[in-house]
């Protein structure tokens, strides 16, 4: 398909790739925004994909480090405050992407999916396993982009303590799924009822653990404690407890094995 979805103030309108090709020509290859009936409009600017969850910040892990787990590189890669782009739309089951939407996009609004490790793109949205959108329009207030955002809540080790300097939570609409679902989602440690860890209906900012780690975006969930490593994906380049087994796109998901819903560990999701 030519037709690259990454922008919502591209030059040309359309609700899919045919009817661009259908009123612009087929000559006219390059940046379109798609937008819905509704005049509602969506651009991926971003994926986090874990290849291997047993290679602890390793090759493939862009959204931590991939230079190891050192509180000397405490900011791992960088990639959730640069400008710093990688991957395809099509390959984003399949690696990591990062578009320059990520940085330059002017949004209100966030939409995330779940979908399994891959599925072709034309089928990400049956095979999805959670949808949901904020509608409060809460990127007005951080700058209007995750680079902007994450700017000010920098993911990076020791910046402050869990709870009191964790990042926004915002209140999210569902579209698949909803509150205890997400919630029976994350490993059952997470809502045990003395940790009671989560609280289901947000999508939550920089959150940081009792170890004074920074992870990037707490999916589904609003942080009620510090084992955010279970529930939050992404993060800065040092992970003190369990070294380095908490280090990775994917943190501490597997805490209690893959995929084994015991524990700390979440669902399998590949
Ligand atoms: O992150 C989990 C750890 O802090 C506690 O693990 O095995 O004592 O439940 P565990
Ligand atoms: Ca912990």
């Amino acid at each position: 398909s030519f037709c690259k979805i990454i922008r919502n103030r591209a030059q040309f309108i359309a609700r899919s790739c045919k009817e661009v090709r259908d009123v612009y020509g087929p000559s006219e290859d390059g940046l379109y925004s798609l937008t819905t009936a509704t005049g509602v409009d969506w651009t991926l600017v971003a994926s986090v994909h874990e290849d291997n969850i047993y290679w602890k910040c390793t090759i493939g892990d862009r959204w931590t480090s991939q230079q190891g787990n050192n509180a000397n590189w405490p900011k791992g890669e960088g990639n959730w405050a640069n400008r710093k782009t990688f991957g395809t739309v099509e390959a984003a089951t399949d690696d990591d992407f990062k578009n320059p939407g990520y940085y330059d996009i002017d949004a209100e609004d966030m939409s995330v999916w779940h979908v399994p490790n891959k599925t072709p793109f034309y089928h990400w949205n049956l095979a999805a396993i959670m949808r949901y959108h904020t509608e409060r329009r809460f990127l007005h207030l951080y700058g209007g982009n995750l680079y902007y955002l994450f700017n000010r809540y920098p993911v990076e080790y020791n910046v402050g303590n869990h709870l009191s300097d964790n990042g926004p939570s915002i209140p999210i609409v569902y579209d698949l799924w909803d509150k205890e679902s997400t919630k029976m989602f994350y490993g059952p440690n997470t809502r045990g009822e003395t940790r009671g860890e989560t609280e289901g209906g947000f999508v939550s900012f920089r959150a940081i653990n009792y170890e004074r780690a920074a992870t990037a975006i707490c999916s589904g969930v609003k942080p009620k404690g510090g084992e955010v490593e279970h529930y939050c994906i992404g993060g800065g380049g040092f992970f003190l407890e369990g070294n380095p087994l908490q280090c990775g796109d994917f943190t501490g998901f597997a805490w209690n094995g893959y995929g084994t819903h015991e524990g700390w560990s979440a669902f399998i999701f590949h």
